[in-house]
């Protein structure tokens, strides 16, 4: 896909509608982690520095179409305007005479965030007079967030059919990451995939086994291969209807020369709770009533030898419970190892979804990584191989 480039864009004096994703924590209206914050600043501080007058929009939560105040974006504007030290006018509204009346108010280089998109249903719906609305308020089009742009909304979709819309500096790196991993990567590539479901991950494996030359998978879902495998998992974790669908993943990945990883010895304990008594089995070994919460030590050295080997990581999911000591061992160990690779310059090594980006920085590998996208759902999608909405409405 091609683009049109920001920086050779004329911005001077002209309303930039930026799409930015301002879907942070927050608990009793205060923001607690302002990394997505942080992500648009590059954006708005390179359109104000061109004499862009910059609008904001954004989504907050699912209010579904009805104005609720517990889910106003208006909490969101003070810890914004400290980290741009600069003033950010706030619209009751993001469409009609109030956004209009903030909008013409704005001065070369000032900054407005606009009410929550979706209290109106025209924004999910992707309602084109919405999307007409909001490109009333813009010259030009811009999209800073990666991580709604599986949604094809009025503002991440339909707004971009409207006006010149560029992707903004963010997703540009995102995209160009991305491309980095798994579009056109540095062979051989590794893929890690955990988490505790096999029936929430199935098109991203069958997308990645076609794809990788290595896939280590962990976490709960590994339970349900070993299983299919004819391997005993005791009490665990285990979605036994998919052996079937986790038999056609192994088929898959032997026939395009994806080489599977799966835990050859495990943690098991009788309960999940932190410090509780743990035992190293291999395979076969787990009790009746044990269940299994970690990957072991020899799977471990297993995964780190065959990321020595590689040029190129992509990571979505935990190998174990990391939230629960001790059986964060095996994500803490690979992580830790995945970030020195990438900081020597040995491996080009990307991330992201969820519990992936808590994982690593539990393990404070996030600043060596390459790249840690803070993308959840549209990281997924991306994994799975799908074409975004909101990339696609951005491609000339
Ligand atoms: C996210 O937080 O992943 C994005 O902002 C998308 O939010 P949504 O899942 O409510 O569309």
């Amino acid at each position: 896909m091609t683009f049109r480039n920001l920086e050779t864009a004329d911005l001077a004096g002209k309303r930039a509608l930026v799409r930015v994703d301002f879907n942070v924590p927050m608990d009793g209206g205060r923001v607690t982690d302002d990394t997505r914050l942080r992500a648009a600043l590059p954006t708005i501080r390179f359109l104000g520095a061109k004499g862009a007058k910059v609008v904001l929009l954004a989504h907050f939560d699912r209010p579904k179409g009805k104005r609720v105040s517990e889910m106003s974006l208006k909490p969101v504007v003070a810890p914004l305007a400290a980290l741009l030290e600069q003033p950010v006018a706030f619209a009751d509204d993001c469409v009609g005479p109030d956004a209009q009346a903030v909008v013409d108010g704005l001065e070369p280089g000032g900054v407005a965030l606009l009410e929550n998109l979706r209290f109106h249903a025209g924004e999910e719906k992707n309602d084109p007079a919405f999307a007409a609305e909001l490109a009333k308020l813009g010259d030009l089009y811009v999209d800073d967030a990666f991580s709604a742009a599986h949604r094809a909304h009025a503002s991440t979709e339909g707004v971009a059919r409207l006006l010149p819309a560029y992707p903004g500096l963010a997703m540009r790196r995102e995209l160009e990451m991305l491309d980095a991993a798994l579009g056109q990567p540095v062979k051989p590539v590794l893929g890690v995939v955990g988490g505790s479901k096999v029936s929430t991950k199935l098109d991203l494996l069958k997308n990645l086994v076609g794809k990788l030359d290595a896939l280590a998978i962990g976490g709960g879902m590994a339970n349900t291969f070993l299983y299919a495998q004819g391997h005993g998992v005791g009490a665990s974790l285990c979605e036994t209807d998919l052996a079937d669908t986790a038999r056609e993943i192994m088929a898959l990945a032997e026939k395009s020369g994806c080489e599977l990883l799966l835990p050859v010895d495990l943690v098991v304990a009788d309960d999940l709770k932190p410090g509780v008594a743990t035992q190293v089995r291999g395979l076969d070994a787990v009790g009746a009533g044990e269940k299994i919460f970690d990957a072991g030590p020899r799977s471990v050295e297993r995964l780190l030898q065959v990321m020595d080997q590689s040029k190129t990581l992509i990571w979505n999911g935990p190998l174990g419970v990391f939230e629960v000591p001790p059986f964060d061992a095996a994500t803490m160990a690979a992580a830790r190892h995945a970030a020195s690779l990438a900081k020597s310059g040995k491996l080009v090594a990307v991330a992201g979804g969820g519990d992936t980006v808590a994982a690593l920085n539990a393990a404070r590998a996030t600043d060596e990584f390459t790249f840690v996208s803070t993308a959840g759902g549209a990281f997924l999608e991306w994994m799975e191989g799908k074409t975004l909405p909101g990339v696609a409405a951005l491609a000339i």
